[in-house]
């Protein structure tokens, strides 16, 4: 099992697609464990976007993701951080293909309307960024021996 993180940027929410979008991955039969909604500081997008602050389109990422609220989730699934990775799309939304999130409801490189961690070391850092432990509701779906097969 594993756990990634997403965040619906303030596009997403200002879209009023956040319901929308948080439905594919419950659809996809991934388990949301965690999800609150919040205002990134400064502060918090230069720690999330640690790698990407001395480039010279940082300060207008960090204006765009500080503008307005965001909804951040961690869910859960194997392989759920190259499954969810790939249901998000292409930076660029204009080369998200069809059927990714980007690539149905963006035409913006910025604004592509969600994050997802890109592999297990960035998730681990950006779960702990985003979310206390105490704020994580594990549970098993009733639902689990319809998802995935015993040995999966
Ligand atoms: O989000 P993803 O991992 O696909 O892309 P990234 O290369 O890690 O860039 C992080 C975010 O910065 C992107 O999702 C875009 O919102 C933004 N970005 C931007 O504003 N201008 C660029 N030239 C590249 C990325
Ligand atoms: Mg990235």
């Amino acid at each position: 099992m594993e756990r990634t993180l997403i965040l619906l940027k303030p596009d997403c929410v200002q879209r009023r697609l956040a319901g929308r979008v948080i439905a594919r991955f419950e659809e996809k039969g991934l388990n949301l464990i965690a999800m609150k909604m919040m205002r990134v500081t400064p502060e918090l997008a230069k720690r999330h976007y640690a790698e990407h602050v001395a480039k010279g389109w940082y300060p207008s990422l960090e204006a765009f993701i500080t503008a307005g609220p965001i909804v951040a989730l961690i869910v859960e699934g194997p392989e759920a951080i190259r499954v969810v990775r790939e249901m998000v799309g292409a930076t660029n939304s204009r080369n998200a293909a069809q059927g990714t999130i980007r690539g149905d409801h963006g035409m913006s490189r910025q604004m592509n309307l969600v994050h997802a961690s890109d592999g297990p070391e960035a998730a681990q850092r950006e779960m702990q960024i985003f979310f206390h432990p105490e704020e994580l509701c594990e549970f098993t779906p009733t639902l689990q021996p319809w998802l995935l097969a015993e040995d999966e």
